[in-house]
């Protein structure tokens, strides 16, 4: 067999195409012409957003001290002054004047360095005025100030005022966290870069509540937690970093922040943000709430705020990270150069869409039969997807491009010996397993990853 080089994905482009072609992400409204920055994942990509939401879920709450909420996404329209987003929320914004662009001041090079538009050079700018990015809407039938409310822009709010509700109910003692995923809303001046940057996106966020003086201890051991994860899922290793915030980066609320980043095919951007909030949320909703915060630590007899710190990554982000990395093309040449393209994900199977694809080697009924059947049973453990059109080389690659670790091949041996061939996405190896025994075999192989 010819050697096989290995190509990674170089732009977001290819991806794309990938995703409406296979049914992961798609234009939302696209039959109207799509809304801009808005998608909608499709039959395969809403499987494995919930995949990364569960394994996420996992590592988080089943940790003997994190607990799970589910907050509303509309709050008290006080929440949104005292955690300092009704004034503190915003970007600059700047006009062009000529050819109409609006754009963000603070990380657009052209302007930063030359006072330019960045879309047509032009010099003719309005001066940065700051635009605030919560969505507002109305509450109730009349559309007056009074009855003015905010899409949540991130999800933490919902954490910090339930901090009692959580800790009488759990009786956990600090340190312990609260982590909840849920839609997050932001009227960003530049969203774009496909699922990336977008205006409606998820957020999985996590609070950790500690004792003031242990904060820098906790933000050290939830960014190797984190890094933990990021490791266990599979991702190389060599395209993730931290970036510390420097005093200018910091958010209104954090003391300490770094952000781990991801290698896009746009460059390193920010995929998790690890802050350290200190006691700033629970003072400020002490403050607005009149309601006492405090803890009060038994075993030494004091009071305290505690301080929080937190992880918050974007689910759609991070899905798009996990494609991004997991995208590879195996070119193998032939004695003419011809090349022969294998595009295959290399998604960890925990979080793969399909699990395992049962394919009957031919459409007689002898063998669909034992196949459908095949597939129903593996589907109550796992994601499973029966085909039988196009040749079993195309069905392979079929599944090798959705990222399917396994592929199950029910062929005229079968009939014999009441077994079927496994094919393996990565080393493409073939192995026979008894149909009695292929449940427990998939699920020893998945856990090996
Ligand atoms: N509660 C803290 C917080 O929201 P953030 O750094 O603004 O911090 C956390 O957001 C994460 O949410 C980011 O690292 C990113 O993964 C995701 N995120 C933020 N804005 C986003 C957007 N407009 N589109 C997609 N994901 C976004």
């Amino acid at each position: 067999m010819s050697e096989v080089t290995v190509r990674r994905l170089t732009d977001l482009a290819t991806l794309v195409s990938l995703s409406k072609r296979r049914g992961f992400v798609f234009q939302s409204s696209e039959i109207y012409g799509g809304l801009s920055s808005c998608w909608d994942y499709g039959p395969l990509g809403s499987q494995l957003k919930l995949n990364v939401k569960q394994a996420w879920w996992r590592a988080m709450t089943r940790r003997r001290e994190i607990c799970g909420i589910d907050a509303a996404i509309l709050m008290h329209p006080t929440v949104w002054k005292a955690s300092g987003h009704v004034d503190g929320f915003s970007d600059p914004l700047v006009d062009c004047k000529d050819c109409k662009t609006r754009f963000r001041a603070d990380n657009t090079e052209s302007y930063l360095n030359h006072q330019k538009c960045p879309n047509c050079g032009s010099k003719n700018l309005s001066e940065p005025r700051q635009f605030n990015l919560m969505f507002k809407t109305h509450m109730g039938p009349v559309e007056d100030q009074g009855s003015v409310i905010y899409l949540r822009p991130e999800t933490a709010q919902g954490h910090f005022v339930n901090f009692q509700n959580c800790q009488v109910t759990t009786r956990y003692k600090i340190p312990f966290g609260i982590a909840a995923i849920g839609k997050s809303f932001r009227n960003e001046i530049t969203p774009g870069n496909f699922i990336f940057r977008t205006r409606e996106f998820e957020q999985m966020e996590m609070q950790y509540f500690v004792k003031p003086g242990t904060d820098e201890k906790w933000f050290d051991t939830w960014k190797e937690l984190r890094f933990c994860f990021y490791k266990k899922y599979g991702f190389r290793m060599e395209n993730l970093r931290f970036h510390p915030h420097g005093p200018t980066e910091l958010a209104h609320y954090a003391k300490a922040a770094v952000d781990v980043q991801y290698l896009f095919p746009i460059g390193w951007s920010e995929l998790e943000g690890i802050h350290n909030r200190s006691d700033f949320d629970l003072t400020q909703h002490s403050k607005f709430s009149g309601k006492n915060l405090e803890y009060f630590d038994e075993a030494n007899k004091e009071k305290f705020v505690p301080y929080v710190i937190e992880t918050a990554v974007g689910c759609d982000r991070l899905v798009l990270a996990f494609l991004c990395d997991a995208y590879r093309e195996e070119v193998t040449k032939d004695d003419k150069g011809q090349e022969d393209i294998r595009v295959v994900l290399g998604l960890h199977p925990e979080l793969a869409p399909v699990k395992v694809a049962v394919l009957p080697l031919s459409k007689k009924e002898e063998l669909t039969n034992i196949a459908e059947k095949l597939r129903d049973d593996l589907s109550l453990d796992m994601e499973a997807e029966y085909d039988e059109s196009a040749s079993i080389g195309k069905r392979y690659r079929r599944q090798d491009e959705i990222g399917t670790p396994f592929c199950v091949t029910v062929d005229f041996e079968t009939l014999n010996d009441q077994a079927v061939t496994v094919r393996h996405r990565d080393t493409m190896k073939q192995e026979r397993v008894a149909i009695s025994q292929l449940t427990q075999y998939l699920q020893a192989k998945m856990k090996e990853f």
